[in-house]
């Protein structure tokens, strides 16, 4: 593993080592109090966070390292200086750079430039440290993933996306289901159906979400990601029928529900919901700072 840009490019045995490593880091977090030792990171971020920030700083710290956050206080990335310039400066010191942007194209353009490993924090394509984080959350519920059901219900976005992949490569069944014109990107479903098909899994796309069949969770996140232009009143009026709620949960006879964060209580999901004794969004807080550890421990150690 080079890098960690999108989930699609581990193989099914990487992200498996990748959830047993982080579910060890999380029991015995004194065992790696010095993988990173010496090491730096770099932290770049054209968007706003609250957990990707938080649990990577504090993450690295946690292992031994040290990390540094740049925002935009200095320009656009790529507006002073060129990408490629950016990434193969901040290769002279630090050991590493972790991501978010608005275009996929600059972490790829990150990667291809710098000479140390990258891994993405968000991107408009894809979120494979969320997604990461949540298989590690559902592997805590369900002893087989393979087995496991999740529907995510809302738009097809950058976290549908790393879902999708990840489900695919554990074999698990997931539905997509998304008002139309809302589904993710076509390559995308394409490239998660020949990995489910690979390994034994099965993507379901569906606008209809009153022919929601049984599952283990539902899955939401915001209708209007970070980035998109869209106007709330608009995307409002075609998505309620996709909101969250214990009607829907109790459908799909749903025990858990998850959540990125930061949720939108009473437009893509209920409060009753989120705040309901299914929900998980606070263990897929915490499992993100140890499945980014676990990402860090392979990457750099
Ligand atoms: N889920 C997630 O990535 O949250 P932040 O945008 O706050 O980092
Ligand atoms: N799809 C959301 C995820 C936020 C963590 C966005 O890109 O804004």
């Amino acid at each position: 593993m080079e890098h960690f840009l999108s989930i699609n490019q581990l193989s099914q045995q990487q992200l498996l080592d990748l959830l047993t490593l982080a579910k060890q880091i999380k029991a015995n977090p004194s065992e790696y109090r010095k993988a990173l030792d010496g090491k730096s990171v770099v932290m770049l971020f054209e968007k706003p966070s609250l957990r990707t920030r938080v649990s990577f700083d504090i993450g690295i710290n946690k292992l031994g390292g040290h990390c540094l956050y740049l925002d935009q206080q200095n320009g656009a990335l790529g507006k002073r200086e060129p990408v490629s310039d950016f990434a193969g400066n901040i290769s002279c010191w630090a050991d590493a750079i972790v991501a978010r942007t608005f275009a996929h194209s600059t972490i790829e353009e990150l990667a291809e430039h710098g000479t140390v490993p990258v891994i993405n924090a968000l991107s408009d394509l894809y979120h494979p440290c969320q997604g990461l984080a949540d298989f590690l959350t559902l592997a805590e519920h369900f002893d087989d993933l393979s087995k496991v059901k999740l529907a995510y219900v809302g738009d097809g976005n950058n976290v549908t996306h790393s879902l999708m992949y990840g489900a695919a490569l554990l074999g698990c069944t997931m539905t997509v289901i998304c008002p139309p014109g809302h589904f993710p990107d076509g390559e995308v479903v394409l490239e998660a159906q020949r990995l489910a098909a690979q390994h034994g899994g099965e993507l379901i796309l569906t606008s209809d979400i009153d022919q929601i069949q049984a599952q283990d969770a539902i899955y939401a996140d915001t209708w209007i990601s970070m980035g998109d232009n869209a106007s709330l009143e608009d995307i409002q009026a075609k998505f309620a029928p996709y909101q969250v709620n214990q009607a829907l949960m109790t459908k799909a006879n749903a025990k858990f529900f998850m959540h990125c964060l930061p949720a939108y209580r009473g437009i893509e999901v209920t409060e009753e919901v989120i705040d309901g004794e299914g929900s998980l969004i606070l263990q897929q807080a915490e499992n993100r700072m140890h499945a980014q550890n676990a990402v860090l421990v392979t990457l750099l150690s």
